[in-house]
């Protein structure tokens, strides 16, 4: 198959290309293990719902996920791994968190636990978060990618936007195909239901969202996590943001775009990949930066520019910052 270097964005949109499917096996894993490699994502089966996998220490490849679903909107992902030693190198556990991956892993339980500053994830996937959700799902085909790339696999549903979460191989084609490379088809999914989210990230246990395990847990108000608005805690920077800027103003730390080169830049080609990739690590820099105020050249509002002035506008929404 020709692939990795055609299949990028032009303008904000994923050019079509022809999706492949392969039954699960050796084969399979091997193929996908090369498009992860090569920063593309990949639909794959787990035991809840198809899944669309990318390296999750990537942020181009992460920002890649986001694009093939076509969402205008960053929501931190889950990160699959094999086990508790991987989760361990980039999220801290305690002693609870422990207790519930050894006896529910592998299988359909998310933690969200700390995120670990040494780790090396992509800041699109927690979106900013000082928190990350990981999990080692059960189905071998999974496990045997994340095996086989060696790197621990972002992976949101494997629908287009707005579409209900997919449980056979047909349902990712009807939704992605033509926007994504590889569909693993290991059948019927098991459960047929995403994973039940847990925050172990001190304090109490929290359900975040009800699932397969069920753990005797009040839902927690406000816990559907399906919407960006309703995360309980979002990454909004701790200083005002001006967005559609030009040229930086007084006391302001510019982020460039294209044309617009600023203090530091989201992508200096204009590249909407680059700059989802870039966008919460240049807001944080931002953030530490000595200026005051923040300001954010206009990025185009198409494909995953929609996404990201998405995030832009909420961080610069009044009362986002602490005055
Ligand atoms: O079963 C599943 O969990 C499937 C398979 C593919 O593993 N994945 C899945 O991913 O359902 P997704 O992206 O559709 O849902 C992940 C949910 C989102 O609602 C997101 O907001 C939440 O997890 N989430 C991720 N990181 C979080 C965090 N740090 N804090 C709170 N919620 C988080
Ligand atoms: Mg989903």
């Amino acid at each position: 198959m020709r692939c990795t270097g055609e299949w990028r964005a032009i303008g904000g949109d994923v050019r079509a290309q022809e999706t492949r499917i392969l039954p699960s096996g050796p084969a399979a894993i091997a193929e996908a293990a090369r498009l992860i490699a090569a920063g593309l994502p990949v639909a794959m089966p787990t035991e809840t719902v198809y899944g669309l996998a990318a390296d999750a220490t990537s942020g181009e490849a992460v920002a890649r996920i986001y694009e093939a679903k076509g969402r205008p909107f960053f929501n931190p992902l889950i990160v699959h791994v094999r086990d508790i030693a991987q989760a361990s190198q980039f999220a801290s556990f305690g002693e609870e968190a422990r207790a519930l991956a050894a006896r529910h892993w592998p299988g359909p339980l998310t933690l969200v636990l700390k995120l670990r500053e040494a780790g090396k994830i992509a800041s699109l996937v927690t979106a900013g978060l000082p928190t990350i959700a990981v999990r080692a799902p059960a189905h071998p085909a999974m496990r045997d990618l994340i095996a086989a790339t060696g790197r621990p696999l972002a992976a949101p549903s494997a629908n287009a936007s707005g579409r209900i979460s997919p449980t056979r191989a047909e349902h990712v084609l009807a939704s992605l195909g033509g926007r994504i490379p590889l569909i693993v088809d290991g059948g019927a999914t098991a459960h047929g239901l995403e994973s039940t989210i847990v925050a172990a990230d001190g304090g109490r246990l929290r359900l975040l969202r009800p699932g397969p395990i069920d753990l005797g847990l009040p839902l927690e108000r406000g816990g559907t996590v399906e919407a960006p608005g309703q995360l309980e805690s979002h990454y909004a920077p701790a200083k005002p943001v001006r967005l559609e800027a030009l040229v930086a103003g007084e006391d302001e730390w510019l982020i460039g775009f294209g044309t617009i080169a600023g203090h530091a830049s989201l992508s200096p080609s204009g590249d909407l990949v680059e700059a989802a990739a870039a966008l919460f690590e240049r807001l944080h820099e931002a953030e530490a930066s000595p200026q005051k105020r923040i300001a954010v050249a206009p990025v185009p509002d198409q494909g995953l520019g929609a996404a990201i002035n998405d995030r832009l506008r909420r961080a610069a929404a009044p009362g986002r910052y602490a005055p």
